[in-house]
């Protein structure tokens, strides 16, 4: 099995220098994968315990088997990270979590297997689903939503200028039985000129599609939201994101535990402006790391990473109100 599921930890070295500073003890890596960063990081730390989850089988069997010979320094269990702290109280040994890591999207092991369906490069079943035991699949989306839901999932997730043109072509080709079949109606669909240019023209529309069938961004706000909850003092929560919404989610999210909120919604007229809530957190990248560009050389995949970490601060005690 480890043969076949291949594929780079992206930013390993970043991930593991920005946990490098962090107190020992019990790590989650939400999504395990292959194993890559998890293993680089007990190789790197002895004082660590990772705890891995992964919602595809097949990956929690290859990062078992990849991290074996870190016997029980090292768990891996099938599930989801929006229910993150469901697996901690169920395998966290009772600790607090001390390291947080998502890499979010999909791995080249999921690409590259033809029959998982979630590659316009080959011809296989509708599918898409990196939990293959949950019921919703690309099938689904492609031939039962209504136009209107399909291209506000391909303009939104796809970032796809010519949604509602692509939307309107899947319709009219129902039932579509294939990522081939599928490849082909958007790349018809799309003007020919700008086919011509850019990568392949249903690349946007397969990610949507994909992204909608996984839930991945109501996903990633249940999982960051869990994540605050089970961090321990000083712990760290690192996130590598592929897509501009999910790197906005993070950005947002880690700059609201910081106490970073907007002001311009307070209303200027307000008599005492409403407290700023405490922080909970820092954020150690104000801006995301980006991998280099030999790394982006090595492995194409890399690209569009953006990687952001922050800092649960230690707890501060509440100040008693003074009784005059
Ligand atoms: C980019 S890969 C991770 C690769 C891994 N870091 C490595 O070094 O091999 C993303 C993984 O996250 C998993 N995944 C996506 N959403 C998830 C979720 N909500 N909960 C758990 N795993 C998820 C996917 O199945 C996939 O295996």
């Amino acid at each position: 099995m480890e043969e076949e599921f291949s594929h780079l930890p992206v930013m390993a070295r970043e991930v593991v220098e920005l946990l490098l500073p962090v107190p020992g003890g019990m790590f989650v890596d939400c999504t395990v994968g292959g194993g890559g960063h998890s293993a680089a990081l007990l190789d790197a730390r002895p004082d660590v315990r990772v705890l891995g989850l992964d919602r595809d089988v097949d990956a929690v069997e290859a990062a078992r088997s990849r991290l074996a010979r870190f016997g029980d320094r090292a768990t891996v269990v099938h599930g989801g990270f929006e229910r993150l702290g469901m697996f901690v109280e169920r395998h966290g040994e009772g600790e607090k979590i001390m390291g947080i890591l998502m890499d979010l999207g999909v791995s080249s092991a999921q690409l590259d297997r033809p029959e998982r369906g979630f590659s316009f490069r080959f011809d296989a079943p509708l599918d898409m689903r990196m939990d293959s035991k949950q019921s919703l699949t690309a099938t689904e989306v492609v031939n039962g939503y209504e136009e209107a839901q399909l291209s506000a999932v391909i303009s939104q997730y796809g970032e796809e200028r010519f949604a509602r043109r692509i939307a309107r072509a899947i319709v009219a080709a129902r039932p579509v039985r294939s990522t081939r079949e599928l490849a082909d109606i958007v790349r018809d669909a799309i003007p020919a000129a700008t086919r011509r240019r850019g990568p392949h023209p249903a690349r946007r529309t397969f990610q949507a599609i994909r992204m909608e069938v996984n839930r991945e961004l109501p996903n990633l706000a249940d999982g960051l939201d869990e994540s605050v909850h089970v961090i321990g003092p000083s712990g760290r929560v690192l996130v590598l994101a592929y897509h501009s919404l999910e790197d906005r989610m993070v950005k947002e999210t880690f700059g609201r535990w910081a106490g970073d909120e907007d002001d311009r919604r307070v209303p200027a007229k307000m008599p005492v402006p409403p407290p700023k809530p405490r922080p909970l957190a820092r954020v150690l990248t104000r801006r995301p790391l980006r991998p280099s560009t030999d790394e982006v050389a090595a492995n194409p995949r890399a690209e569009s990473a953006r990687l952001r970490a922050v800092e649960r601060l230690a707890e501060i005690p509440d100040i008693p109100d003074i009784v005059a």
